[in-house]
């Protein structure tokens, strides 16, 4: 025995499975013996009491986890953190832990009310590196590892748990003696795995298979070499044994039933301080949202981000308004465990319409130089499709030029500051970029939100839409268009080369000569199927009135480029009357401006096809710029081109016969967006079909 070692448990005189509040706990209530379990215990006890001193708390009745002593609280030389349950099923268990410990002659400290911690099974020192491993995520709160960290004077490395079944650090995760990690990966999110990998060495690790962690195996007792669990593989036996590690087994089944195995039975009391930096990387930051928060569901978007990108939230402040009509206010405190995720966080925040606050009334965005022209500062806030504006000197100022996955460029004019959304490669030196979330505020409109959670929204949910949805959409769309024609809008258009394949140029070239399109977008493709439509009366060889191969066929289309090249341009082409029909001869007739992107599938290409895509793109914002709706027809790769490049309150409207294109497309943030899951042909016909209708009831009004 080792005396040095000492180790509480809590007899299981009153244990049982009396609620559920962890999933091993469903359809286990009152359904184990407490014969066995006392069996187990004893068993436990007995092998623990050949590796060190046992010392015992009295167990109480209606505490039935009482036997869980490694929940008590977390010992660090003579110190105790107290833990505060995060279940009130477990509360009363505090006062009678609380008790041990003050009688024993620890320091306690007990954390705030309402800021749970449950313990050493929520945290565990690493007894090589000296510093303390700690989970969060379903019981312990991210902020109690700020207290941790100064009232142990240790190094905290926050873990993120991730699966309900290893609810606690210690089901999933236990150093071992000479640094070697025993642990189950899946059990915790990316970012903390890569925490786990930057500290620990491949060679170190020892990661297990579901099946050792189903059976507890990461919840074990370590003592120099013996290792206890409750059951092991014989791989990881192995596995374990050449390490130098003996593994004993000792059936813990009807703990099991609770959730708990080895080391959740005990608590070691024993944990001499080593050398570790203080330290503790959580950042905290506090944002502040004002609007119709629960009617646009902004709040709970707000507080899933934080949650989903790794940090935890405290809600210090909601006033809802003394009226429905009132706007709303939060203030929210975030936590992360380190200074990218918490930048991350504040990132999404900041589009959803959050403002990064701090103690100053008007907290400046934070700026950095351009020191290389095209390469932003690291760390520059990376802008979204809203409305922003950006505060320097105590002024907001309005950002221009706004667009998704741009920087923002603050420049010196004889006006004044001017801020820019920028491409990275405009980036020029002398000019500086907002870093950091600090600073910065986007808009949205209530009336848009409103509209995304009620018509649009439900349509898009409703995954691949109806006939009568797709027609009901056609119909709003129509309006739309004919709207913007007669107030002089602008309408562009992006298209793919399906358009033509699905019998679409009819109707296309109709919406052209009638004035509903005021730009086309598109790539190679679409220009060389239309013309070798016109030219030969196929697409890709293929008959489109007969709908059939024509033999020699899969040759029309190089040819249809070789003639457009001939000429030296579509518009020479139409001049000339070689072309004399189809989509590109009525945008050239109707003056439409056309801009084609090239891409590394392209044949020829057509000499109007852009191959310079830094030059495509700008062509591209040109057309786009001032459009009051843009229509998206079955092309993935220039309506998501076009879409990064359009700022929030132009309405989209994405046609592709692929749900998970219209989902990306539509899903974008922008809350303007129409998602219509069809064939793009039945839609180019039913919209000119319902567009000829509405002239037909004009012309009667
Ligand atoms: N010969 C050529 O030069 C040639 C040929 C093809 C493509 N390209 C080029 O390749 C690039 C990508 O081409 P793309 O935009 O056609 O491909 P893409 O994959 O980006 O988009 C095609 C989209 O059409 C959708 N779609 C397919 N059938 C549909 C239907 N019946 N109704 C509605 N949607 C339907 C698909 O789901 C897909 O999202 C473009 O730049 C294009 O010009 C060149």
């Amino acid at each position: 025995m080792k005396e040095s070692v000492r180790i509480l448990m809590c007899a299981p005189q009153h244990y049982d499975v009396d609620y559920v509040i962890n999933p091993w706990m469903e359809g286990n209530i009152h359904r184990l013996s407490r014969d066995l379990a006392q069996e187990q215990w004893n068993q436990l006890h007995k092998i623990l009491k050949d590796h060190a001193t046992v010392e015992l708390v009295a167990p109480q009745p209606g505490w039935p986890d009482m036997v869980f002593t490694a929940n008590a609280g977390l010992i660090l030389d003579h110190t105790v953190v107290l833990s505060r349950f995060f279940h009130a099923e477990r509360q009363g268990e505090e006062p009678y832990f609380q008790q041990w410990f003050a009688d024993q002659g620890y320091t306690v400290h007990t954390l705030p009310k309402g800021l749970p911690f449950e313990g050493a099974g929520d945290a565990l020192i690493d007894r090589v590196g000296g510093y303390l491993w700690a989970g969060y995520g379903f019981r312990s709160e991210l902020d109690s590892h700020t207290y941790l960290a100064k009232w142990l004077d240790v190094e905290v490395l926050s873990l993120r748990l991730i699966d309900r079944r290893f609810y606690h650090l210690d089901t999933c995760f236990c150093p071992l003696n000479n640094g070697d990690l025993l642990y189950y990966p899946p059990a915790f999110d990316t970012y903390s795995n890569h925490l786990i990998e930057r500290r620990i060495p491949t060679e170190k690790r020892i990661p297990v298979n579901e099946v050792d962690a189903v059976n507890f195996a990461c919840n074990a007792v370590n003592v120099d070499q013996t290792i206890i669990m409750n059951s092991a593989s014989d791989g990881l036996q192995k596995t374990l044994a050449a390490r130098g590690f003996k593994v004993i087994e000792t059936p813990l089944t009807e703990f099991l039933k609770a959730g708990g195995a080895a080391k959740c039975l005990t608590l070691r009391v024993t944990e001499p301080r080593q050398d570790s930096p203080q330290a503790s990387s959580i950042q905290s930051r506090m944002v502040h949202l004002e609007g119709h928060l629960l009617d646009s569901g902004i709040v709970n978007r707000a507080l899933d981000t934080i949650v989903s990108g790794g940090g935890s939230f405290q809600v210090l402040h909601f006033d809802l308004g003394a009226q429905r009509q009132d706007i709303s206010t939060a203030d929210v405190k975030v936590s992360a465990p380190d200074g990218d995720v918490i930048e991350d966080i504040m990132g999404q925040l900041v589009d959803l319409g959050a403002v990064v606050t701090s103690e100053d009334i008007s907290p400046d965005a934070h700026l950095e130089a351009v020191v290389q022209a095209g390469v932003a500062p690291d760390d520059f806030y990376v802008t979204a499709i809203y409305p922003t504006e950006v505060s320097v000197n105590g002024q907001w100022i309005k950002v221009q030029g706004q667009r998704m996955d741009g920087a923002i460029a603050i420049t010196q004019t004889p006006d004044g500051l001017v801020a820019h959304c920028k491409l990275l490669r405009d980036l020029q030196i002398g000019e500086s970029v907002v870093v950091g979330s600090e600073g910065i505020r986007t808009k949205r409109t209530t009336t848009t939100l409103k509209k995304k959670s009620t018509e649009e929204f439900s349509f898009m949910g409703a995954g691949v839409s109806s006939e009568r949805r797709v027609e009901l959409v056609v119909e709003q769309i129509a309006w739309d268009l004919r709207r913007i024609r007669d107030q002089g809008g602008k309408v562009v258009v992006t298209a793919g080369p399906v358009v033509i394949h699905t019998g679409g140029s009819e109707h296309l070239r109709h919406l052209i000569r009638e004035g509903y399109v005021h730009g086309l977008l598109g790539g190679n493709a679409i220009a060389v199927h239309d013309i070798e439509q016109a030219l030969m009366g196929t697409s890709l060889g293929m008959d489109m009135k007969r709908g059939v191969s024509v033999h020699g066929g899969h040759r029309h289309h190089l040819k249809a480029i070789n003639t457009i090249r001939r000429c030296g341009s579509i518009a020479n082409a139409v001049e000339q009357s070689i072309l004399q029909s189809g989509v590109m001869y009525e945008c050239v007739k109707n003056n439409v401006p056309f801009s084609l992107a090239g891409s590394i599938r392209d044949d020829g290409p057509l000499p109007d096809t852009q191959m310079d895509l830094l030059q495509a793109q700008a062509d591209y914002a040109r057309l786009i710029e001032g459009a009051d709706l843009i229509l998206m027809l079955s092309t993935m790769l220039h309506s998501i081109g076009v879409g990064n490049m359009t700022p929030a309150g132009v309405k989209m409207v994405c046609v592709d016969i692929n749900p998970a294109v219209v989902t990306k497309l539509s899903d974008r943030g922008s809350l303007e967006s129409i998602g219509v899951v069809t064939d793009v042909g039945l839609f180019l016909s039913l919209l000119v079909n319902q567009l000829n209708k509405l002239t037909g009831e004009y012309a009667r009004v």
